[in-house]
Protein backbone atom coordinates (compact mmCIF):
# COMPACT_ATOMS: atom_id res chain seq x y z
CA UNK A 1 0.00 0.00 0.00
CA UNK A 2 1.52 3.44 -1.27
CA UNK A 3 0.55 6.75 0.77
CA UNK A 4 0.09 10.02 -1.47
CA UNK A 5 -0.73 13.48 0.52
CA UNK A 6 -2.13 15.90 -1.66
CA UNK A 7 -0.41 19.25 -0.09
CA UNK A 8 -0.88 21.69 -3.49
CA UNK A 9 -3.79 23.97 -4.58
CA UNK A 10 -3.19 27.57 -4.25
CA UNK A 11 -5.58 28.06 -0.52
CA UNK A 12 -7.12 30.86 -1.95
CA UNK A 13 -9.58 30.51 0.69
CA UNK A 14 -6.98 31.35 3.32
CA UNK A 15 -5.44 34.30 1.62
CA UNK A 16 -3.60 35.97 2.57
CA UNK A 17 -2.16 33.73 5.28
CA UNK A 18 -1.22 31.61 1.72
CA UNK A 19 -0.36 34.30 -0.20
CA UNK A 20 3.42 33.26 0.22
CA UNK A 21 2.89 30.24 2.49
CA UNK A 22 1.40 26.60 1.43
CA UNK A 23 -1.70 26.32 3.67
CA UNK A 24 -0.17 22.88 4.53
CA UNK A 25 2.55 24.14 5.61
CA UNK A 26 0.64 27.04 8.11
CA UNK A 27 0.50 25.63 11.99
CA UNK A 28 -2.53 24.09 12.99
CA UNK A 29 -1.60 24.47 16.88
CA UNK A 30 1.86 24.09 17.32
CA UNK A 31 2.38 21.98 15.03
CA UNK A 32 2.22 22.20 10.45
CA UNK A 33 -0.96 20.85 8.77
CA UNK A 34 0.89 18.16 7.05
CA UNK A 35 1.57 17.17 9.74
CA UNK A 36 -2.10 15.56 10.57
CA UNK A 37 -2.34 14.10 7.26
CA UNK A 38 0.84 11.95 7.82
CA UNK A 39 0.22 10.91 11.12
CA UNK A 40 -3.01 9.18 9.51
CA UNK A 41 -1.09 7.43 7.45
CA UNK A 42 1.74 6.81 9.24
CA UNK A 43 -1.19 5.17 11.82
CA UNK A 44 -2.16 3.25 9.12
CA UNK A 45 1.29 1.21 8.73
CA UNK A 46 1.93 3.33 5.60
CA UNK A 47 5.65 3.88 5.50
CA UNK A 48 5.82 4.62 1.39
CA UNK A 49 4.68 8.28 1.17
CA UNK A 50 4.73 10.66 -1.35
CA UNK A 51 4.40 14.48 -0.84
CA UNK A 52 2.69 16.25 -4.16
CA UNK A 53 3.07 20.22 -3.71
CA UNK A 54 3.47 23.17 -5.81
CA UNK A 55 6.61 23.78 -7.38
CA UNK A 56 7.54 26.55 -5.24
CA UNK A 57 6.62 24.10 -2.18
CA UNK A 58 8.43 21.03 -2.76
CA UNK A 59 11.68 22.05 -1.22
CA UNK A 60 9.70 23.52 1.91
CA UNK A 61 7.92 20.17 2.74
CA UNK A 62 11.14 18.73 2.24
CA UNK A 63 13.24 20.66 4.71
CA UNK A 64 10.66 19.86 7.02
CA UNK A 65 10.18 15.99 6.52
CA UNK A 66 13.34 15.03 5.01
CA UNK A 67 13.60 11.41 3.86
CA UNK A 68 10.83 10.49 6.53
CA UNK A 69 13.49 8.27 8.32
CA UNK A 70 12.48 10.44 11.48
CA UNK A 71 9.03 8.59 11.28
CA UNK A 72 10.14 4.97 9.98
CA UNK A 73 8.60 5.87 6.60
CA UNK A 74 10.45 6.64 3.08
CA UNK A 75 8.85 10.24 2.03
CA UNK A 76 9.43 11.33 -1.64
CA UNK A 77 8.04 14.39 -2.82
CA UNK A 78 6.16 15.41 -6.56
CA UNK A 79 5.94 18.55 -8.33
CA UNK A 80 1.86 19.69 -9.02
CA UNK A 81 2.44 22.39 -11.56
CA UNK A 82 -1.03 23.06 -11.80
CA UNK A 83 -4.22 22.60 -9.54
CA UNK A 84 -5.60 20.55 -11.91
CA UNK A 85 -7.57 19.10 -9.06
CA UNK A 86 -7.91 15.78 -6.51
CA UNK A 87 -7.56 13.15 -9.11
CA UNK A 88 -4.83 14.85 -10.68
CA UNK A 89 -2.66 13.23 -7.68
CA UNK A 90 -3.42 9.93 -9.24
CA UNK A 91 -1.56 10.99 -12.52
CA UNK A 92 1.20 12.58 -10.54
CA UNK A 93 1.46 9.72 -8.35
CA UNK A 94 1.66 6.90 -10.94
CA UNK A 95 4.78 6.19 -11.07
CA UNK A 96 5.15 5.90 -7.04
CA UNK A 97 1.93 4.18 -6.86
CA UNK A 98 3.57 1.39 -9.14
CA UNK A 99 1.24 -1.42 -9.47
CA UNK A 100 0.76 -1.28 -5.30
CA UNK A 101 -2.47 -0.10 -4.05
CA UNK A 102 -2.84 3.13 -2.48
CA UNK A 103 -3.86 5.86 0.33
CA UNK A 104 -4.86 9.62 -0.71
CA UNK A 105 -4.82 11.91 2.04
CA UNK A 106 -5.47 15.76 1.51
CA UNK A 107 -3.15 17.69 3.19
CA UNK A 108 -5.54 19.57 5.11
CA UNK A 109 -7.69 16.93 6.71
CA UNK A 110 -7.61 16.29 9.99
CA UNK A 111 -8.79 13.29 11.74
CA UNK A 112 -9.29 12.80 15.22
CA UNK A 113 -11.20 10.13 17.65
CA UNK A 114 -11.33 6.44 19.56
CA UNK A 115 -9.78 3.78 18.27
CA UNK A 116 -8.69 5.49 14.63
CA UNK A 117 -5.90 2.95 14.42
CA UNK A 118 -7.83 -0.21 14.69
CA UNK A 119 -10.61 1.25 12.23
CA UNK A 120 -7.76 2.28 9.84
CA UNK A 121 -6.10 -1.60 9.64
CA UNK A 122 -9.39 -2.78 9.14
CA UNK A 123 -10.31 -0.39 6.43
CA UNK A 124 -6.75 -0.59 4.45
CA UNK A 125 -6.83 -4.80 4.79
CA UNK A 126 -10.51 -5.25 3.68
CA UNK A 127 -10.68 -2.50 0.67
CA UNK A 128 -11.60 -4.32 -2.53
CA UNK A 129 -12.18 -0.80 -4.55
CA UNK A 130 -12.31 1.77 -2.87
CA UNK A 131 -13.08 2.79 0.68
CA UNK A 132 -14.59 6.11 2.20
CA UNK A 133 -14.41 7.99 5.62
CA UNK A 134 -18.22 9.67 5.65
CA UNK A 135 -18.70 12.26 8.33
CA UNK A 136 -22.22 13.57 9.24
CA UNK A 137 -22.40 17.22 8.72
CA UNK A 138 -24.31 20.50 8.74
CA UNK A 139 -23.40 21.96 5.54
CA UNK A 140 -22.85 19.17 2.66
CA UNK A 141 -23.40 21.39 0.21
CA UNK A 142 -19.11 22.15 0.87
CA UNK A 143 -18.29 18.61 0.13
CA UNK A 144 -18.56 15.49 -2.05
CA UNK A 145 -21.27 13.51 -0.26
CA UNK A 146 -22.82 9.97 -0.26
CA UNK A 147 -26.14 8.80 -1.17
CA UNK A 148 -26.63 5.35 0.37
CA UNK A 149 -29.51 2.96 -0.12
CA UNK A 150 -31.33 1.35 2.52
CA UNK A 151 -28.45 -1.25 3.44
CA UNK A 152 -25.80 1.42 3.38
CA UNK A 153 -24.33 1.07 0.55
CA UNK A 154 -23.33 3.83 -1.35
CA UNK A 155 -25.27 4.05 -4.61
CA UNK A 156 -23.93 7.48 -5.68
CA UNK A 157 -21.49 10.39 -4.87
CA UNK A 158 -21.83 13.99 -5.92
CA UNK A 159 -19.37 16.57 -5.75
CA UNK A 160 -20.89 19.88 -3.46
CA UNK A 161 -24.19 19.33 -4.63
CA UNK A 162 -26.93 21.98 -4.87
CA UNK A 163 -29.52 19.83 -2.65
CA UNK A 164 -27.34 16.94 -1.32
CA UNK A 165 -28.56 13.81 -1.39
CA UNK A 166 -27.57 13.16 2.29
CA UNK A 167 -25.75 14.78 5.24
CA UNK A 168 -23.07 12.50 4.93
CA UNK A 169 -19.96 14.08 4.05
CA UNK A 170 -17.13 12.09 1.90
CA UNK A 171 -13.67 13.10 4.17
CA UNK A 172 -10.12 13.69 2.09
CA UNK A 173 -9.00 10.32 2.80
CA UNK A 174 -9.96 7.51 0.15
CA UNK A 175 -8.33 3.96 -0.18
CA UNK A 176 -8.46 2.89 -3.69
CA UNK A 177 -7.29 -0.64 -5.31
CA UNK A 178 -4.47 0.29 -8.52
CA UNK A 179 -7.11 0.36 -10.68
CA UNK A 180 -7.94 3.98 -9.66
CA UNK A 181 -4.41 5.02 -11.49
CA UNK A 182 -6.20 3.96 -14.94
CA UNK A 183 -9.53 5.51 -13.88
CA UNK A 184 -8.03 8.67 -13.12
CA UNK A 185 -6.07 9.01 -16.44
CA UNK A 186 -9.11 9.00 -18.44
CA UNK A 187 -11.44 11.45 -16.67
CA UNK A 188 -12.14 14.60 -18.20
CA UNK A 189 -11.98 17.99 -16.67
CA UNK A 190 -15.62 18.61 -14.94
CA UNK A 191 -17.78 21.63 -15.39
CA UNK A 192 -15.60 23.58 -12.86
CA UNK A 193 -12.26 22.56 -14.34
CA UNK A 194 -11.14 20.07 -11.95
CA UNK A 195 -9.96 16.21 -12.73
CA UNK A 196 -12.44 15.02 -9.46
CA UNK A 197 -11.94 13.01 -6.99
CA UNK A 198 -15.53 11.75 -7.24
CA UNK A 199 -15.82 10.39 -11.01
CA UNK A 200 -13.09 8.50 -10.02
CA UNK A 201 -14.93 6.89 -7.08
CA UNK A 202 -18.47 6.85 -9.31
CA UNK A 203 -16.38 4.48 -11.54
CA UNK A 204 -15.82 2.37 -8.13
CA UNK A 205 -19.84 2.65 -7.16
CA UNK A 206 -21.27 1.82 -10.45
CA UNK A 207 -18.95 -1.64 -10.51
CA UNK A 208 -20.11 -2.29 -6.75
CA UNK A 209 -17.17 -2.10 -4.78
CA UNK A 210 -16.90 1.29 -3.15
CA UNK A 211 -17.43 1.31 0.88
CA UNK A 212 -18.32 4.24 2.89
CA UNK A 213 -17.22 3.57 6.42
CA UNK A 214 -19.21 6.22 9.08
CA UNK A 215 -17.39 7.90 11.48
CA UNK A 216 -19.07 7.68 14.32
CA UNK A 217 -20.46 10.75 17.10
CA UNK A 218 -17.67 12.29 19.16
CA UNK A 219 -15.11 11.03 15.88
CA UNK A 220 -13.87 14.87 14.85
CA UNK A 221 -13.18 15.52 11.18
CA UNK A 222 -11.78 18.86 10.28
CA UNK A 223 -10.86 19.91 7.11
CA UNK A 224 -8.73 23.48 7.67
CA UNK A 225 -9.70 24.96 3.96
CA UNK A 226 -11.26 28.18 5.24
CA UNK A 227 -10.74 30.79 7.97
CA UNK A 228 -13.83 29.55 9.94
CA UNK A 229 -12.95 25.70 9.93
CA UNK A 230 -9.01 26.47 9.91
CA UNK A 231 -9.57 28.74 13.22
CA UNK A 232 -11.92 25.49 14.45
CA UNK A 233 -9.42 22.89 13.85
CA UNK A 234 -6.55 25.45 15.83
CA UNK A 235 -9.10 25.56 18.34
CA UNK A 236 -10.06 21.76 18.75
CA UNK A 237 -6.33 20.53 18.93
CA UNK A 238 -5.41 22.97 21.50
CA UNK A 239 -8.58 22.12 23.58
CA UNK A 240 -7.66 18.55 23.48
CA UNK A 241 -4.40 18.60 23.75
CA UNK A 242 -3.74 20.74 26.72
CA UNK A 243 -7.22 19.25 28.78
CA UNK A 244 -5.42 15.29 28.21
CA UNK A 245 -1.66 15.88 27.51
CA UNK A 246 -1.40 14.42 24.80
CA UNK A 247 -0.60 15.60 21.32
CA UNK A 248 -2.90 14.92 18.54
CA UNK A 249 -1.37 13.71 15.35
CA UNK A 250 2.75 13.93 16.30
CA UNK A 251 4.10 11.80 13.54
CA UNK A 252 6.86 11.00 15.94
CA UNK A 253 4.69 9.34 18.85
CA UNK A 254 2.49 7.73 16.08
CA UNK A 255 5.47 6.34 14.20
CA UNK A 256 6.56 5.16 17.48
CA UNK A 257 3.48 3.18 18.73
CA UNK A 258 2.89 1.51 15.13
CA UNK A 259 6.67 0.07 15.99
CA UNK A 260 7.65 1.93 13.26
CA UNK A 261 10.42 3.75 15.38
CA UNK A 262 11.88 2.86 18.87
CA UNK A 263 13.26 5.21 21.43
CA UNK A 264 16.69 5.76 19.47
CA UNK A 265 14.95 7.48 16.83
CA UNK A 266 12.31 9.44 19.53
CA UNK A 267 15.43 10.94 21.04
CA UNK A 268 16.97 12.18 17.55
CA UNK A 269 13.61 13.94 16.92
CA UNK A 270 13.10 15.07 20.67
CA UNK A 271 16.96 17.10 20.40
CA UNK A 272 15.95 18.14 17.10
CA UNK A 273 13.40 20.11 18.57
CA UNK A 274 14.92 20.81 22.52
CA UNK A 275 14.05 24.23 23.16
CA UNK A 276 10.38 23.81 21.94
CA UNK A 277 7.62 22.07 24.03
CA UNK A 278 7.19 19.50 21.23
CA UNK A 279 10.78 18.87 21.86
CA UNK A 280 9.93 18.55 25.48
CA UNK A 281 7.17 16.07 24.83
CA UNK A 282 8.76 13.83 22.90
CA UNK A 283 11.71 14.17 25.40
CA UNK A 284 9.06 13.19 27.93
CA UNK A 285 7.82 10.10 25.81
CA UNK A 286 11.44 8.75 25.74
CA UNK A 287 11.91 9.01 29.37
CA UNK A 288 8.81 7.32 30.21
CA UNK A 289 9.61 4.25 27.70
CA UNK A 290 13.07 3.52 28.54
CA UNK A 291 12.34 4.18 32.14
O1 LIG B 1 -12.20 17.87 2.59
C1 LIG B 1 -12.98 16.91 1.93
C2 LIG B 1 -13.43 17.40 0.58
O2 LIG B 1 -12.24 17.72 -0.17
C3 LIG B 1 -14.26 16.35 -0.17
O3 LIG B 1 -15.49 16.16 0.49
C4 LIG B 1 -14.52 16.77 -1.60
O4 LIG B 1 -15.16 15.74 -2.29
C5 LIG B 1 -13.20 17.11 -2.29
O5 LIG B 1 -13.40 17.59 -3.61
C6 LIG B 1 -12.45 18.14 -1.51
O6 LIG B 1 -13.17 19.37 -1.52
P1 LIG B 1 -12.46 20.76 -1.22
O7 LIG B 1 -13.32 21.88 -1.75
O8 LIG B 1 -12.13 20.84 0.23
O9 LIG B 1 -11.15 20.65 -2.06
P2 LIG B 1 -9.96 21.69 -2.18
O10 LIG B 1 -10.00 22.30 -3.54
O11 LIG B 1 -9.97 22.61 -1.00
O12 LIG B 1 -8.69 20.76 -2.09
C7 LIG B 1 -8.46 19.92 -1.01
C8 LIG B 1 -6.97 19.83 -0.73
O13 LIG B 1 -6.26 19.37 -1.88
C9 LIG B 1 -6.33 21.15 -0.37
O14 LIG B 1 -5.43 20.87 0.70
C10 LIG B 1 -5.59 21.60 -1.60
C11 LIG B 1 -5.26 20.30 -2.28
N1 LIG B 1 -5.28 20.39 -3.75
C12 LIG B 1 -6.44 20.74 -4.37
C13 LIG B 1 -6.48 20.75 -5.74
C14 LIG B 1 -7.76 21.12 -6.47
C15 LIG B 1 -4.15 20.07 -4.46
O15 LIG B 1 -3.10 19.77 -3.87
N2 LIG B 1 -4.20 20.10 -5.82
C16 LIG B 1 -5.33 20.41 -6.50
O16 LIG B 1 -5.31 20.39 -7.76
Amino acid sequence: MKGIILAGGNGTRLAPMTSVVSKQLLPVYGKPMIYYPLSVLLMGGITDILVIARPQDTALFQRLLGDGRRFGARIDYAVQEFPRGLADALIVGREHVGDDDMALMLGDNIFHGHDFASILTDALKNNVGATLFGYEVSDPQRYGVARLDHNGTVVDVVEKPVDPPSRLAITGFYIFTNDALSVAAQLVPSARGELEITDVIRHFVERGVARIIPLADGFAWLDAGTNESYIDACNYVHAIESRQGRKIACPEEVAYDAGLIGTDELRLSARLFRSSEYGMYLEQIVERETA
